[in-house]
């Protein structure tokens, strides 16, 4: 089993990552009490690692909450229905939630910790790489709302993190793929010699072996840790985990959250601003080539679709909720594994970007 310790001060906390961490005791027991537990899952998920989590919490006072699985399952109905559960149950101020699943369940399962009763304990258990390497380390919780997606929450930390890699195993390929994206990304982002590593071991990432599985986990968190650990409430240094999304967010909106995984998206915006990095002369030339082959060797789309037009995508853009006082951020490389906060990026600059990277082959 791997640690890591996300410094924040009291609200300090591990990451336990490994194979089979859901059915062991011993990786449960520091984090749980006597203490009543309600574990908060979904349809998909709970027949593939409830029973586990069970056996490996039994002789505690243990009871579940299982949402239906999607997106759109991170509303106010589910927020409400699991308050009223732990209201009807009486559930004192010491009891645990545990999210056992995606970044849907741990987003939803997260701010209803942190809502009830001005805030309890909740232990993050994810199972989809996403919520491994990003949703679950960091404190963000949120649910949507018809106006738009994550727009009320809170920042609520958890008490741990339980990271078990075999359940990866069973995700749907492109969710693994997906993941990935956001994998790199940290690599674009924090560290060159991640990129490199990354590439060095496509073939072990494909494969999802277990050495290559701990290591992409662990070093991600560890980036995120850093990242986190410096900001927090994502007043500054936070936005470069941002890189890729200003442009992945507008095509997602574009495509109506159809056609593209969060992850997907991410990946295109990734290619689409290290190709606007260069282009603005802030990076030297080569590494949005060399992201879009690492992405394509993962099965990652890497182009702008010849049937979206770039001033739509711009315009989606305009409204993204991370720009400041009517100035668009972006976050830029200014080398590999580099970033920095942009304000200063013209439309034009931005349209050229995006028709530099539209696919060549039109069916694409
Ligand atoms: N809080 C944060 O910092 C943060 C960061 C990034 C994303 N998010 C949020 O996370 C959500 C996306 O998370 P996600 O990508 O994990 O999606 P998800 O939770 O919808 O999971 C993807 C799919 O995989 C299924 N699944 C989960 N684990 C599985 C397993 N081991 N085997 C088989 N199937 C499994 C799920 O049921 C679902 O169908 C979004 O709502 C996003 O806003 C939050």
């Amino acid at each position: 089993m791997r640690t890591i310790d996300i410094p924040l001060g009291d609200r300090s906390y591990p990451v336990r990552i490994g194979e089979g961490l859901l059915a062991d005791p011993a990786a449960w027991a520091p984090h749980v009490g006597q203490a009543p537990i309600l574990i908060v899952t979904n349809e998909t998920v709970a027949p593939l690692y409830l029973p586990a989590v069970l056996g490996a919490l039994k002789g505690h006072d243990v009871d579940t909450f299982t949402m239906a699985d999607g997106e759109a399952e991170k509303n106010w109905d589910n927020w409400r229905a699991l308050i009223g559960r732990l209201a009807d149950r009486h559930a004192p101020r010491d009891t645990t939630l545990v999210a056992l699943g995606g970044g849907v369940v741990g987003d939803l399962c997260g701010f209803a910790a942190a809502t009830w009763m001005r805030g309890i304990r909740f232990i993050q258990a994810p199972t989809t790489l996403l919520a491994q390497v990003d949703a679950s380390v960091g404190g963000k919780t949120a649910i949507n709302i018809p106006q738009g997606k994550n727009l009320v929450g809170a920042f609520h930390q958890p008490a741990a993190v339980i990271a078990d890699t075999a359940t990866l195993r069973t995700l749907p390929p492109r969710e693994y793929r997906a993941g990935l994206a956001e994998v790199l990304k940290y690599g674009a982002i924090c560290d060159a010699g991640f990129i490199d590593w990354i590439e060095a071991n496509i073939d072990a990432l494909r494969a999802m072996e277990p050495d290559a599985l701990a290591e992409i986990v662990e070093r991600s968190v560890r980036y995120k840790a850093e990242v986190v650990g410096a900001d927090e409430r994502e007043q500054g240094v936070r936005a470069i985990l941002n890189f890729g999304h200003t442009f992945g967010h507008a095509l997602e909106t574009h495509t109506g959250y159809q056609r593209y995984l969060h992850g997907e998206a991410v990946a295109i915006g990734m290619v689409v601003a290290a190709t606007l990095s260069e282009s603005r002369g802030l990076l030297a030339p080569g590494l949005a080539r060399r992201l879009a082959d690492i992405q394509s060797a993962l099965g990652l789309p890497v182009t702008v679709p010849a049937d979206i037009d770039a001033p739509d995508l711009l315009q989606h853009m305009k409204l993204d909720k991370k720009n400041l006082a009517g100035r668009r951020r972006l976050v830029l490389l200014s080398a590999p594994g580099k970033a920095i906060v942009d304000e200063d990026s013209a439309d034009a600059d931005i349209l050229a970007a995006l028709n530099a990277c539209r696919a060549e082959d039109p069916a694409a």
